[in-house]
């Protein structure tokens, strides 16, 4: 979760402002100390006010009570802190991009997305990390943690896909670039994908902003290896986990020291085989069971597959085929 929930009990909201929030704008006007650039506070930061975003259903609204003026706050106007801001697009109608001060604070929640749960009009909330930006008056808040995938379209980030968003995670998928990518994010959305970027857009400015703006994912699962998974690791949030289970483009996974540590990530590797053998078959059978649980109510469905022919010719070109990569779906031979 984003934000935590605050042990206090609630303050009371003016009734104005909750009957506000049940259209689909919110019609609201944000006021926030703001900076475009680093430097010397008393400089760079300005007044700026702009239209609250509408409430979608994975978001929530929350107005700050109190916010506190930290000397890391400062330091990161100055461009002297380790954890740099998201600068970003506040309103449609300015193209500035704009850090907004301010790291913790205590908010109340105003309104709440359809597909919210555990949090409600009236909770207070801390944040549970930094770089929201809380230096202002309303701020709207994504739920749900983020993971992020490379090999987003195997068999098994498919998987991954579907289970986090039984679980409420939302994904960040990452495959390789080619001429029909449209139609396989489509794909991969309607599976549930919340965002699918490609490969080659991993290291760009742009691509770093998007994702501190979505929320940096607390989990990264490493399919490929080689420079694009690196690229990868930086996207993760402090304190993050970066899990390596397959190695598909043969090339070495390569870390900078400043994501170990300044960032405190940790690398990993998950072989299924050894799960296997550190667990008991009625943990197995738990995990399988819950499997089937989704596949039984629909969240679940099966890899896209490709029919082989049970003969010899058929199957050779199939094993040809699974190692060259831009493939059609899991081979599967049909006896
Ligand atoms: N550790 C474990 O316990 C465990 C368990 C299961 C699987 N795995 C590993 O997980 C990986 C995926 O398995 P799967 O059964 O899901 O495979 P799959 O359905 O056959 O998918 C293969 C994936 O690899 C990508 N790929 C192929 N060649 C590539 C290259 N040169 N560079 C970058 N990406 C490439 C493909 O993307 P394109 O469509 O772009 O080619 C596709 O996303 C494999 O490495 C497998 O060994 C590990």
């Amino acid at each position: 979760m984003v934000v935590s929930l605050y042990a206090r009990s609630p303050f009371t909201l003016s009734r104005h402002y909750l009957r506000a929030y049940t259209t689909a704008r919110s019609g609201h006007t944000v006021d926030a100390l703001v900076y475009s650039q680093y430097g010397k506070p008393s400089e760079v930061l300005k007044w700026h006010s702009y239209p609250l975003p509408a409430l979608t259903p994975d978001t929530v609204h929350v107005k700050f009570v109190a916010s506190p003026i930290n000397p890391a706050d400062v330091n990161q106007v100055q461009g002297a802190y380790p954890l740099k801001p998201p600068f970003q697009q506040l309103a449609e109608t300015d193209d500035t991009k704009y850090a907004v001060g301010g790291n913790e604070g205590v908010a109340q929640v105003i309104a709440t997305g359809d597909n919210v749960k555990g949090l409600k009009v009236g909770d207070q909330v801390i944040m549970a990390q930094a770089g929201y930006g809380t230096w202002r008056t309303v701020l709207i808040m994504p739920l749900g943690d983020y993971v992020i995938q490379n090999g987003a379209n195997s068999a098994v980030g498919q998987s991954v896909i579907q289970i986090a968003k039984a679980w409420g995670l939302k994904t960040i998928n990452v495959v390789r670039d080619r001429p029909d990518i449209d139609s396989l994010r489509q794909e991969l959305e309607r599976l549930g994908a919340t965002h699918v970027i490609t490969d080659n857009a991993l290291g760009s400015h742009e691509t770093k902003t998007m994702i501190k703006g979505w929320g940096q994912p607390k989990l990264g699962l490493n399919c490929v290896g080689g420079k694009s998974a690196t690229e990868m690791a930086r996207h993760l949030s402090a304190n993050g986990e970066y899990i390596t289970y397959g190695a598909m483009a043969k090339a070495p996974l390569a870390l900078p020291a400043s994501l170990l540590i300044f960032k405190n990530l940790a690398f990993r590797g998950f072989w299924m085989s050894r799960w296997t053998d550190t667990h008991s078959v009625e943990e197995r059978t738990t995990m399988i069971n819950d499997l089937i649980a989704l596949m039984e109510s629909g969240d679940f469905v099966e890899p896209k597959c490709v029919k082989v022919d049970w003969n010899e010719q058929a199957v050779k070109s199939a094993v040809e085929q699974g190692i060259q990569g831009y493939g059609l779906g899991k081979q599967v031979i049909q006896f």
